[in-house]
């Protein structure tokens, strides 16, 4: 048992699929995992080990934004010793390059957050992607017949799902940022410190130029080609 994870050694696979939401934790393990088994529910913030295709796999809760998942990745890399993490998550669209529904896999990601500011004394890091993991991703798209779009590029990891100053992103829209979510630049930093593997893929859920949205309800259920992408990935 780690602080915020009740599992013992050993309960936990070396892959690691990492939703924010904790219910799309239990959707994915339900939809996708054979034989899968609850190991934590400290929090709310489920936790299950199942297989696929043979192989041992986990799926675990991370929350929202770079706080809460650092406490999740940080446990799951120094604790129980996990190799490959693979965000599924959400995002919103920045660019009217991106629509509603596309899957975007981060291979790299951009941030407002302080926290690497902290870790790096001011100076700037690149959270970059795994690249055998981005590779695997990558090809995994191109090999199967998905309904999404499927591009690569860069995240923008916001602190602030509710910002006031919608100005901030635009100079990284205009050098290369999709979509916005809150989790990827702090994910890459900690898999590159702990020596790990970590990749981010993120489905188009709202879109800030066109204001269109999914509800809650699509948001957890509208996502298996990401999943799909993900399990590939991790497992090749
Ligand atoms: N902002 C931040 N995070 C998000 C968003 C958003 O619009 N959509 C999904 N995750």
């Amino acid at each position: 048992m780690s602080t915020h994870i009740a599992a013992a050694p050993g309960d936990i696979a070396p892959i690691v699929l990492f939703p924010g939401d904790p219910l799309r934790a239990k959707w994915i393990a339900e939809n996708f995992l054979d034989d899968a088994r609850l190991y934590s529910d400290v929090r709310g913030m489920l936790g299950f080990t199942g297989t696929w295709n043979g192989e041992r796999v986990s799926v675990q809760g991370s929350g929202m934004g770079q706080p809460s998942m650092a406490i999740y990745a940080t446990e799951l890399f120094s604790e129980y010793d996990v190799q490959t993490i693979v965000r599924v998550g959400s995002c919103g669209g920045l660019t009217d390059r991106v629509g509603m529904r596309d899957v975007i896999i981060a291979n790299g990601a951009c941030t407002d957050s302080g926290i690497n500011r902290v870790r790096f004394h001011g100076l700037d890091y690149a959270p970059v992607a795994d690249f055998s993991l981005l590779r695997a991703a990558v090809e995994a798209a191109e090999g199967l017949t998905l309904d999404a779009s499927v591009h690569v590029g860069l995240l923008f990891s916001s602190d602030q799902f509710y910002s006031t100053r919608s100005e901030l992103t635009e100079p990284f829209v205009a050098h290369g940022a999709l979509a916005v979510e809150m989790e990827t630049a702090g994910l890459y930093t900690l898999a590159a410190y702990h020596q790990r593997r970590a990749l981010s893929i993120c489905t188009v859920s709202d879109h800030l130029v066109t204001h269109e949205a999914t509800t809650a309800q699509e948001r957890e259920q509208s996502f298996g080609d990401m999943i799909e992408i993900a399990l590939r990935a991790a497992t090749a």
